[in-house]
């Protein structure tokens, strides 16, 4: 029926916004989130695994033995992507699957696994973008000490190396981890990811050598892949804003800056630690641990800069009844803000989604021209936005998630401001494709654009995935 109402006619001065073209319309997800199949052809488990399987460290006792058993619907997952129009996927390798004890020889069966997706991925035109880890590290190599041990960086390059030869020949776009700042200070400074340990100076070490996995990462990736093969790194850096003006508040947020993005980005595009990082941690630690010649491996050029995006950070200096400290990963009794006790985080006013994650476009935009301007040249991907909301089918079955769309359009719109004031944009990956399980949380959140039954694994797309094909069709933001 043709609807002909006045709010269906298109408002005096709006236009679409159109992307440049060969822009990549992206989703993704990750293995441990996705995929199932824990304990099949010679998988060992990773820190999730055993984290997950620990009474009390995710909600409801879910873990991801099954997740939505992507492994082993990878054909009609791609076919569903491919309905569904979208023009990359990104995904992630799960390490303990292709080598079961994270520094032993790789086992076929697991390579094989992604050798498929990426062939199907390929013969429907999808353009696959691999990432290498996304925090399920082989709990063998946390026995031997995980993150903070400083060979952990060096098998991560054994590993990326492995899995470089394997699919060099067909991937393009790598990304060597997903959010470090995650797997340093959720990990092992307040505990609520895996491995759950709450030793502030082994986060700090952590993201060390994390840092420094991702420049020995990208020299075995290079030496692996042909030339066109994009060497990137998939960062959260916090859009933070100081509650105030006042210099103590000013103080708060250049602190968790540097704590959430110079840390990861000093190193990487400009060769050192922020002077004042050291300064504020130098109560916990000298940095000893950053030895000769690894500033220089981990500021290994990079192709392109991923970042990941869903809300901005609020931050004040604390004051005696400042309320309780919040992360937005979960009900943290250690702060992961290491070395910054004096700092309290807020809650703006305005509208959330179903993680309690302000609304906000505009952190995505200024993050976009900040690195824009941080690092010219640079091509920049956003390899994951998007929001939970608590999505329900109706009586017929169908889902609509009218604010996910509202979510989507916001940041896109943002993105194309961004993009407008001359940042070099590449793409963007909606986050996620399918509901899946959200870490501490479970099977809780859905962050899916397809709607996934947990007991039947049925899947149906929601609104907002009809929504993104036509995006992704056209190549352009209808107007809201
Ligand atoms: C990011 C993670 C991703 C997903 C989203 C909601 O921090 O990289 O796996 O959980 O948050």
């Amino acid at each position: 029926m043709a609807d002909t109402g006045p709010e269906a006619r298109p408002r005096p001065h709006s236009r679409p916004l159109r992307f440049p073209s060969g822009f990549l319309w992206g989703a993704a997800t990750s293995a441990y989130q996705v995929e199932g199949a824990a304990d099949e052809g010679g998988r060992t488990p990773s820190i999730w695994d055993t984290f997950s399987r620990t009474p009390g460290k995710v909600l409801g006792g879910d873990t991801g033995d099954v997740a939505v058993d992507h492994l082993h619907r990878l054909h009609e997952d791609v076919a569903l992507m491919a309905r569904l129009g979208v023009t990359a996927y990104r995904f992630s390798v799960s390490w303990p699957r292709v080598q079961p004890t994270g520094r032993g020889p790789a086992v076929q069966q697991g390579l094989d696994v992604y050798r498929r997706l990426v062939d199907d991925l390929l013969d429907h035109g999808i353009r696959p973008l691999l990432t290498l880890y996304h925090w399920d590290l082989p709990q063998e190599l946390e026995d031997a000490g995980g993150w903070p041990r400083r060979d952990t960086a060096r098998w991560f390059a054994d590993y990326a190396g492995i899995v470089a030869e394997a699919l060099g020949d067909r991937v393009d776009l790598w990304t060597t981890l997903n959010e470090p700042w995650c797997s340093a200070f959720l990990g092992y400074a307040s505990g609520v990811h895996a491995p759950g340990r709450t030793e502030p100076v082994a986060a700090l070490r952590a993201a060390h050598h994390l840092n420094l996995a991702h420049g020995l990462g990208a020299q075995a990736l290079r030496a692996a892949l042909p030339a066109r093969g994009q060497v990137m790194i998939s960062l959260n850096p916090s859009a933070v804003r100081a509650r105030t003006r006042s210099p103590q508040d000013l103080d708060a947020q250049r602190q968790v800056d540097a704590l959430s993005t110079r840390i990861f980005t000093g190193p990487l595009l400009h060769g050192a630690y922020p002077a004042d990082l050291l300064a504020d941690t130098a109560s916990l630690t000298d940095w000893s641990f950053v030895r000769d010649h690894d500033l220089a491996v981990i500021k290994h050029p990079l192709d392109a800069l991923g970042i990941n995006y869903y809300a901005p950070t609020v931050v004040s200096a604390a004051t005696d009844n400042a309320p309780p400290r919040q992360d937005g990963h979960g009900a943290a009794e250690r702060s992961p803000w290491v070395g910054a006790d004096r700092v309290a985080f807020h809650q703006p006013p305005g509208s959330r989604t179903e993680m309690g994650w302000s609304v906000d476009a505009s952190g995505l935009y200024d993050l976009l021209t900040r690195f824009h301007r941080e690092a010219p040249g640079l091509p920049l991907y956003v390899t994951e936005n998007g929001a939970a909301y608590d999505d329900r089918p109706n009586a017929e079955g169908d889902v609509h998630d009218p604010d996910r769309i509202a979510y989507l359009h916001a940041h896109l719109a943002a993105a194309h401001r961004a993009l407008q004031d001359g940042a070099d944009l590449r793409g963007y990956f909606l986050w996620s494709f399918l509901d899946n399980f959200e870490w501490a949380y479970g099977y809780s959140k859905r962050f899916g654009a397809v709607y996934v039954d947990f007991a039947t694994q049925r899947r149906t797309p929601k609104s907002s995935a009809h929504w993104y094909a036509r995006v992704a069709r056209t190549n352009e933001v209808p107007e809201p």
